[in-house]
């Protein structure tokens, strides 16, 4: 019986996803992105070296596994070409891609509205990653969009016309620049020829893949608190990040997720706006921020710290469904002389356990804390739960004992082989 792991990012995202996706890809037959694009930054250390993919699974990197990017993602076709480029260039052929041809086309006047719409929004900006996303989804939405089978058709040239003309009027409500039809279409027809062989049916590919019994892993970018539903409104990405979004996404159906493992930073980090009320504004979180190596792998910005927010994490895992955790980055916690979590807030003098849906309610939320002793020693080259020192052992769980589900796994450095598997799970 083939196996299926859907693995998600169930804070803010940069939960160390890549890494884990990267990990456990050495059993799947096929690794799917189903959602965002190149707004995600997923680092993998591999043979030693970074690689920094954003729109690519991260199964890339074994040519016996069949990447899949779903239909519910958005595709730059340049930044496409610039990362298939890179990685070719370190010796990956890429000819293990499968590329939706019902997913959205990113073009550059996605781009344009999302400079233009955080200008024009001032300190409501939403800190966005300037990647086109949320206009791109936009277009989606509003039944004008582009899709890879029209990209790749005859019909391109037209289609763009019609849809720069409309596009170009919302530039020019704005002040912007508009783009320039001949100039562009050139360029997008080439790279239309040049995507070509990356489209597929990959709803088939998937229903042939479940026919033939294959492990396929789903690969989360940004995270359940990021998605458009479910976060921190207006503050989110704009695609369906959590655990629905990976089966309207691909197309997988909804008995086609066997486990569900939530990615979980043993602290929490926040890029961009949005009420954050663990976060740390003091030399804890500029220790957490160096040692973590916490700046933007897409925008290079600092990320904002916090402790560890157990009322954002419980509607996480219910939102999801989360069956177990995977805690990411302990080894950073390590000399902490204690290790705050968050299990409730404080609104209004009333205590509340439920995460608002009101991002100015919580903004006014504060954390109570239970404290946890800190642990000294260096754990990077600890191999098993038990090596582990005592109070890590207890903030593991601590963690199990609140969210009532298992920590199945953890990490204590960015190597793939400071991975610590407690439970077998894929
Ligand atoms: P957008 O996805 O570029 O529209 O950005 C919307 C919000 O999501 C901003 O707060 C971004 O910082 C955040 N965001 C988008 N992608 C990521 C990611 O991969 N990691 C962390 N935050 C992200």
């Amino acid at each position: 019986m083939g196996k299926s792991l859907l693995i998600l990012g169930a804070q803010w995202g940069d939960e160390g996803k890549g890494k884990i996706t990267n990990y456990f890809s050495e059993k799947a037959d096929y690794v799917v992105r189903y959602q965002g694009g190149n707004n995600a930054g997923h680092t993998i250390v591999f043979d030693g070296k970074k690689y920094a993919l954003r729109l690519i699974p991260s199964g890339i990197f074994n040519p016996k596994i069949r990447c899949v990017m779903g239909n519910g993602m958005v595709i730059n076709p340049r930044a496409f070409f610039e990362e298939i480029e890179e990685l070719q260039k370190a010796g990956f052929s890429c000819s293990n891609l499968y590329l939706s041809d019902r997913a959205h086309v990113l073009f550059d006047h996605h781009l344009e509205l999302d400079r233009l719409n955080e200008e024009a929004l001032k300190e409501k900006k939403i800190g966005t990653t300037k990647k086109g996303i949320g206009p791109c989804y936009t277009d989606k939405v509003s039944r004008i969009g582009m899709r890879m089978c029209d990209f790749i058709s005859d019909d391109f040239p037209s289609l763009y016309k019609e849809l720069l003309k409309r596009k170009n009027q919302e530039i020019l409500s704005f002040n912007g620049t508009p783009i320039d039809y001949e100039k562009t279409v050139k360029e997008y027809s080439e790279m239309a020829k040049k995507i070509r062989p990356y489209v597929f049916d990959t709803i088939a590919l998937l229903k042939e893949a479940r026919k033939a019994q294959k492990n396929i892993l789903f690969e989360g970018a940004q995270g359940a608190l990021l998605d458009i539903d479910f976060g921190s409104y207006p503050y989110v990405t704009s695609s369906s990040v959590t655990s629905g979004g990976a089966i309207s996404g691909s197309g997988i159906g909804l008995k086609g997720i066997d486990e569900v493992l939530g990615i979980v930073k043993a602290y929490q980090t926040r890029v961009g706006e949005g009420a954050f009320p663990t976060e740390l504004k003091n030399e804890i979180g500029d220790l957490l921020r160096e040692r973590g190596h916490e700046y933007g792998t897409v925008t290079h910005r600092p990320r904002r710290i916090g402790y560890l927010d157990l009322v954002a994490l419980k509607y996480s895992i219910q939102i999801n469904g989360i069956s177990s955790i995977c805690l990411t980055l302990l080894d950073v916690l390590g000399g902490l002389k204690e290790i705050k979590v968050c299990t409730s807030y404080s609104y209004k003098g009333e205590k509340i356990s439920t995460l608002p849906a009101s991002n100015s309610v919580l903004k006014e939320c504060t954390p109570n804390y239970v404290s946890l002793k800190g642990f000294q020693e260096d754990i990077s080259k600890v191999k098993t739960f038990d090596e582990l020192p005592e109070n890590a052992k207890k903030y593991i769980e601590f963690l199990e004992k609140e969210l009532e589900i298992p920590v199945s796994v953890f990490s204590v450095g960015p190597d793939k082989y400071q991975t610590i598997v407690r439970k077998e799970i894929f």
